[in-house]
């Protein structure tokens, strides 16, 4: 069985984008695949987090993988910190990873290009970090959305780089990108990712929204003044926005709801979104409860950090004796 890792950063609540884009693949192939899926809290702490909501992020990210149908029985689910391989691997990346090739990642030189203030040395070496997490499970494919994809790259170069180095090390991970959903974009500014980082917080949907709530932000989701209802990317942004975001939640073809509602208002079609979107919530958010309720957490990411640190410290103390770090007595 092909293996399969990824791994969301609970800076935020879990978004309808992180949903559509990463966390429903990861439920789709777990049968398909031995799925390796993780909660990146090194990653969160790039950026300040307050500590407190921090830990409620993460306890909530792992009761939402959970929610949305992530089975511990056949994927392991664990928390990056228990596993300490992924910091000394990280370092070790890091010392493989040339400067040219973490200044061109586009993440960081747009967070850079805002003038963004305080910008730590660890989200300049994030990649190194990503790369470790992957490269630990010698996972072979890396389901994300588009945005991570520069980062898989990356990962491969580095991989295949110390493989040449270093002889035959690690497996060579592709990322693997769903062609809808890939990137869904904030209902107030079509031009932008959704996402959990927005100043307003009226174009991104969190998993945990007030179902009235979340048909308010879709029912006022920014369209534009064409007035027709067609696929058109371009001009029509904010509408194919909301296309794309019912054709996955409902794996119709976007084309089937073009047909559905051409001739008519905007409004019946948004009516329409945001009934797919909130039965999708409503079912999320009643296993979510559940499982809060459960106190079933703390022992399935017991067992998960067992899994993994089994294979983690296998990969880590073959690289460790490959570069010569080891004393043989
Ligand atoms: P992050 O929240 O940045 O840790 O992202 C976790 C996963 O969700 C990654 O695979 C992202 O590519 C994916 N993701 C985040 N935002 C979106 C979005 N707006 N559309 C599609 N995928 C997304
Ligand atoms: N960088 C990813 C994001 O921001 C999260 C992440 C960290 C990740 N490590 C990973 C995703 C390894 C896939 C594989 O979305």
């Amino acid at each position: 069985m092909k293996r399969m890792l990824s791994g969301i950063k609970p800076t935020g609540q879990l978004t309808l984008g992180n949903y559509i884009g990463a966390l429903r693949n990861f439920v789709k192939y777990q049968d398909e695949y031995e799925m390796y899926v993780f909660i990146a809290n090194l990653h969160c702490i790039t950026e300040y987090q307050e500590p407190l909501e921090l830990s409620k992020n993460l306890t909530d990210a792992v009761a939402l993988y959970l929610a949305c149908g992530l089975d511990p029985d056949i994927s392991t689910i664990f928390l990056q910190t228990d596993v300490l391989a992924h910091a000394e691997l990280g370092y070790i990346m890091a010392c493989n990873t040339y400067l040219g090739e973490l200044n061109r990642m586009t993440q960081f030189k747009d967070k850079t290009l805002k003038n963004e203030k305080n910008l730590t040395a660890g989200l300049y070496t994030y990649p190194c970090l990503m790369a470790a997490d992957i490269l630990l499970y010698n996972a072979n494919y890396v389901p994300v959305g588009e945005d991570q994809k520069q980062h898989v790259e990356l990962t491969r170069d580095v991989a295949t780089r110390f493989n040449n180095k270093y002889g035959e090390t690690f497996v060579v991970p592709e990322p693997l990108i769903a062609k809808v959903g890939a990137r869904i974009m904030s209902l107030s500014d079509p031009n932008k990712k959704m996402s959990k980082s927005e100043e307003t917080n009226k174009g991104c949907i969190y998993l945990l929204d007030d179902l009235n709530v979340a048909r308010k932000k879709i029912m006022g989701a920014v369209t534009d003044s064409v007035g027709i209802i067609q696929l058109d990317k371009q001009n029509q942004p904010g509408l194919y926005n909301l296309i794309e975001i019912a054709s996955s939640l409902t794996e119709r073809k976007m084309e089937d709801i073009i047909n559905e509602f051409v001739g008519q208002g905007y409004g019946k079609l948004k009516a329409y979104v945001a009934d797919v979107v909130c039965s999708e919530l409503e079912k999320i958010q009643n296993k979510y409860h559940e499982i809060i309720e459960s106190h079933m957490l703390e022992k399935i990411m017991q067992d998960g950090a067992a899994k993994a640190n089994e294979i983690a410290n296998k990969t880590l103390n073959d690289v460790k004796q490959k570069i010569g770090l080891e004393i043989k007595y």
